[in-house]
């Protein structure tokens, strides 16, 4: 098993490039399974998620071409339209070929996910909205089987509270199900307008998408998007709020390129609020400048376009570096808090009460043996140990490597002391 070994005190500056979205990337691999027409996608991060989904939908009957960042899924016939559970067990999205293997060919059966690190993370909601596009649900052995011999047929849905793959499972599944499908309380995270327009150049009529109501017009077919214009993914903002705060953290100078800025401005006004200087010299660039001194600022968590829970984790890590105590409230999961333990490890002052964690600093980290436990609790320990006096040895980092491209390269080269050791 791979571990970074990381030397923290080097203070970052340079040029860091944002990789294409793996949680836009997932769905539209998924939606790709909609036509039997090939469709491809550029922009499409080499992470270990889209790996797995890769294999999938070759599983499911896809034939794939895989050229850098670009691929072409054609599925001219769906071979197995099932999703196993050896895979759902490494990857929780591989429930996206739900939606469109039900829309497609009337059957999908999809193993359920079961419990995960950051909560209970239940498909009830998907569920229930595809039952009201008259899918039948089944549930045996582990597994949901979704029916509808004579295709869906488009309903008013409400989720009782906004899930970002459940909004897009069943916006994929919409746009084949007969008449108009209302979506109602959907997620507005960029990832679903995303694949809205996706959808959209496939032939899909859809309106309301990057809005909590989604309206889509079923259509009979949709057809491929081709090679020679093909989808072109979203910039991860995640990635881009991970790089932006390893900037802020050693206090370093850093251009965070081929991002889009207003998809992280929950956290770059949270940064601006504790001290640190952001500007944007272009529409696809943030330049941060650290001074060394930041202040404790609050955050909660929130749906898009509220500050992401996927940058709980970093958050947290920088206010162990800032004056001051930090309230850090997490609204999304249950257990998402896995990190703390590993942060207090390395010498930071938080408190964990239920879903509020009191980050107290400004703290002398050190290095230290720690366990990545999720993606981003991952993120959260490299960013630690940048600032921390000594070595810090990151063991089981395969869970970075499920959404970080190239992170240890891309951090070494703004001068981050990091190297992954087998
Ligand atoms: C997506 O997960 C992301 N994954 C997650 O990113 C992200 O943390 C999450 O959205 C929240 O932003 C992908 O896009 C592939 P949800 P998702 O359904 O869709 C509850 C990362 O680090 N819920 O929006 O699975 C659920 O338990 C990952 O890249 C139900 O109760 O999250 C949670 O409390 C991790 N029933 C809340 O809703 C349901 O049927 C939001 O979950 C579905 C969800």
């Amino acid at each position: 098993m791979d571990k970074f070994v990381i030397t923290g005190g080097n203070r970052l500056e340079g040029e860091i490039h944002t990789s294409g979205s793996k949680n836009s990337s997932l769905p539209a691999l998924a939606a790709a399974l909609l036509t039997d027409e090939p469709v491809t996608l550029t922009r499409v991060p080499k992470v270990r998620d889209i790996r797995t989904m890769e294999r999938l939908l070759v599983d499911i009957g896809s034939e794939l071409e895989v050229t850098g960042e670009r691929v072409t899924v054609h599925t001219p016939v769906v071979v197995s339209p099932e999703a196993p559970y050896e895979l759902v067990k490494t990857m929780r999205a591989s429930s996206l070929v739900l939606g469109p293997l039900v829309a497609r060919c009337g059957r999908a059966r999809v193993s359920l996910p079961g419990g995960c690190g950051i909560g209970a993370r239940p498909i009830n909601l998907h569920l229930m909205a595809l039952e009201n596009l008259g899918a039948k649900i089944n549930q045996e052995h582990g597994y949901i089987e979704a029916v509808a011999p004579d295709g869906l047929t488009g309903a008013e849905i409400h989720f009782d509270r906004i899930t970002v793959t459940g909004t897009e499972d069943v916006l994929m599944a919409a746009t084949l199900a007969r008449g108009e499908t209302v979506l109602n309380n959907a997620a507005r995270e960029p990832e679903v307008t995303d694949l809205a327009a996706m959808l959209t150049r496939m032939g899909a009529k859809i309106e309301g998408a990057g809005t909590s109501t989604i309206r889509v017009q079923g259509v009979k077919k949709l057809h491929g998007i081709p090679e020679d214009d093909p989808h072109e993914i979203i910039p991860d903002r995640i990635e881009a709020g991970t790089f932006l705060i390893a900037a802020a953290i050693t206090g370093g100078d850093v251009r965070v390129t081929g991002l889009n800025p207003e998809h992280v401005s929950a956290l770059t006004d949270k940064m601006k609020q504790a001290g640190v200087t952001v500007d944007q010299p272009d529409a696809t660039t943030l330049h941060v400048r650290g001074n060394g001194h930041l202040h404790a600022v609050d955050m909660t968590t929130e749906e898009y376009p509220g500050f992401a829970t996927d940058l709980q984790a970093q958050y947290m890590a920088l206010m162990t570096q800032a004056d001051g105590i930090a309230l850090i409230v997490e609204t999304i999961f249950e257990n998402r808090f896995m990190h703390a333990q590993e942060l207090l490890r390395m010498g930071a002052n938080i408190r964990l009460e239920g879903r509020q964690a009191i980050v107290a600093g400004r703290s002398r980290l050190q290095g230290a043996g720690v366990i990545a436990s999720d993606l981003r609790a991952s993120a959260s320990l490299v960013l630690a140990a940048l600032v921390a006096k000594g070595e810090t040895v990151i063991d089981r980092v395969y869970h970075i490597d499920r959404g970080y491209e190239k992170i240890e390269m891309k951090l070494s080269h703004v001068g981050a002391k990091i190297q992954r050791v087998e």
